[in-house]
Order: C-alpha cells, then sequence, then structure tokens
C-alpha cells in the first residue's frame, strides 16, 4: 500500500479548531512532525506516535526520513493555522509531489475575525483586504512598504510584523490618510490569548512597552501577533444589505429546505 503525507492545518493553537478530517488523519498517522507550539495543546491528539519537530532536520535529511517512514504507515505534518499563508512546508509540499496531501485548517485571520466577530470586507467601507508582511517586502530601496498597501477600504492583515510599532504606525497613517482602527491578536487559540483593539493614533500609548513582535528579544522567530487595520474591524454592518441581497440575489435560487 502507497502511504501519504499528510499536511493537516492544525489551526492557530486549539485543537477544537481541527478539522473533523484533519482530526481523523491525525488519528491515523503513527508518526507526527510537530512544531514545538503544538506539542502541549495537542498532547492528547499525539499520545503513544512517534513525534519528530520538522526544524530539526536539514531539507534533504527530512525528505529521506519521512520516505523510509512512509514505508511502515503514513505520516503527519501538523500545519501551524494553514498552508495558505506564510506556510514553511511549501518546499516539503513539492518535494513530495503525489505523496503530499494537503487538508485545509483554520488560518489566524480567520481566528482573529471570529473573536473580532468581524467579516474583513463590509459592502459601503471595505470593498478589499490584503495580506503582507514587512519581513518578506525585501530591503531593496524600490520594495513596497506597508504603507503603498494601505488605503481607505483595504483591511490590512500583517502577518509577521518585524518593525518597531511606532514606525509601522506611522506608514499605515500615511496609506490610510486617517485614524482608523487597529486590532492586535496575540497567541489567538492558546490559553493566554489577547486581542487589543485600538486605533492608529492611540495603539503605541495602549501596547505600552509590552514586545509583542519579539523586537525585543534574541530568538529570531516570529512572533505568535497577528496585526488588522481597517474600518472594517469596527463598522457595524449596514442591515440595507441584506434587503438588497434578498431583492437582487438571494430570491434567484431555491431556498426550499430538503425534506
Ligand atoms: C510563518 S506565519 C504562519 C501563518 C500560518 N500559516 C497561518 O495560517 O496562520 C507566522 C505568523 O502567523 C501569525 N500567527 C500564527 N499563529 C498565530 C497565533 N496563534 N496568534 C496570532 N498570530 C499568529 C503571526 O503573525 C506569526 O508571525
Amino acid at each position: 500500500m502507497n502511504h501519504q503525507v499528510y499536511f493537516l492545518g492544525a489551526g492557530p493553537g486549539d485543537p477544537e479548531l481541527l478539522t473533523r478530517r484533519a482530526e481523523r488523519l491525525l488519528r491515523e498517522c503513527p508518526v507526527v512532525y510537530v512544531p514545538a507550539l503544538y506539542d502541549q495543546p495537542f498532547a492528547e491528539f499525539l499520545h503513544g506516535k512517534e513525534l519528530f519537530v520538522p526544524f530539526n532536520y536539514y531539507f534533504a535529511d527530512l525528505i529521506a526520513l519521512i520516505k523510509d517512514q512512509l514505508i511502515d504507515g503514513p505520516v503527519a505534518f501538523l500545519v501551524p493555522g494553514d498552508l495558505t499563508f506564510y506556510s514553511p512546508f511549501q518546499a516539503l509540499v513539492d518535494a513530495l509531489g503525489d505523496l503530499a496531501v494537503v487538508v485545509p485548517g483554520v488560518g489566524t485571520a480567520n481566528a482573529a475575525s471570529a473573536l473580532l466577530k468581524k467579516t474583513l470586507d463590509l459592502p459601503g467601507i471595505c470593498s478589499r483586504a490584503i495580506v503582507a508582511s514587512p519581513r518578506t517586502l525585501g530591503d531593496d530601496p524600490d520594495a513596497p512598504t506597508m504603507g503603498d498597501f494601505a488605503a481607505p477600504g483595504v483591511t490590512l492583515l500583517i502577518y509577521m510584523n518585524n518593525l518597531p510599532l511606532p514606525e509601522l504606525v506611522s506608514q499605515l497613517r500615511k496609506g490610510y490618510g486617517s485614524n482608523v482602527p487597529i486590532a492586535l491578536a496575540h497567541r489567538v487559540g492558546l490559553p493566554d490569548e489577547e486581542i487589543i483593539v485600538a486605533t492608529l493614533d492611540t495603539i503605541v500609548a495602549t501596547v505600552g512597552s509590552r514586545d509583542f513582535f519579539n523586537l525585543d528579544s534574541p530568538n529570531p522567530r516570529p512572533a505568535l501577533t497577528l496585526l488588522l487595520v481597517g474600518e472594517s474591524l469596527t463598522a457595524d454592518a449596514d442591515p440595507i444589505w441584506w434587503d438588497y441581497r434578498r431583492d437582487h440575489i438571494w430570491k434567484y435560487q431555491d431556498n426550499s429546505l430538503p425534506g
């Protein structure tokens, strides 16, 4: 039998956010690759399995090890959040080709949106969402800055921030051209989860001396903090859109209940 490698979207940290498919496959795999953050929250699911930390290996050695493990059974990787944005596992998925199966999960953006109880686009308020990270924009003098993505009508999701907060806020202020809401979602899905909602004018004072981005730490790993910016974070949806859609979209589909 040909076994496969399952890249399971593990969610931001809370195993309750695993999909049923990911949970079933995790239970079926005797070998699991677990980034350090996940061993405690997922302990119940990992009991009795052979565990490996993916980042302990060089790439070629890791591929060889996985192929060896596949002889005896399926292998799982717990993918932080989900593969959709900023996943370090893409090269493994590509190298494994048909042996790799990607199972979607709850990304941090989804979990943060749920915490805020806000959809990140809103008719008449925000017409688009942009995902970006200052860490990946590059140092080239012509490289874009976060201010280039900030604009009225944009919800910005900022992963892996590596800029001091006052500098980031000043870039965003220029792009938005006004004071807009900003949320800092820290360790989402973990027991010490925290969300701070402020505005561009107040966030620096609200955060004070707390280092939410590991900027003062010798640890080069990005912090578990997602920033969300834009009017959609605090605006209320206008109920007029419900009736508009009812008149122009929903009435053309079959809305009858089965049975
Ligand atoms: C390498 S990226 C991985 C993103 C992941 N693929 C996802 O779907 O969420 C790491 C960044 O994601 C965000 N992140 C991941 N887990 C988080 C959590 N539990 N709480 C807040 N932000 C998180 C942070 O911005 C962090 O610097």
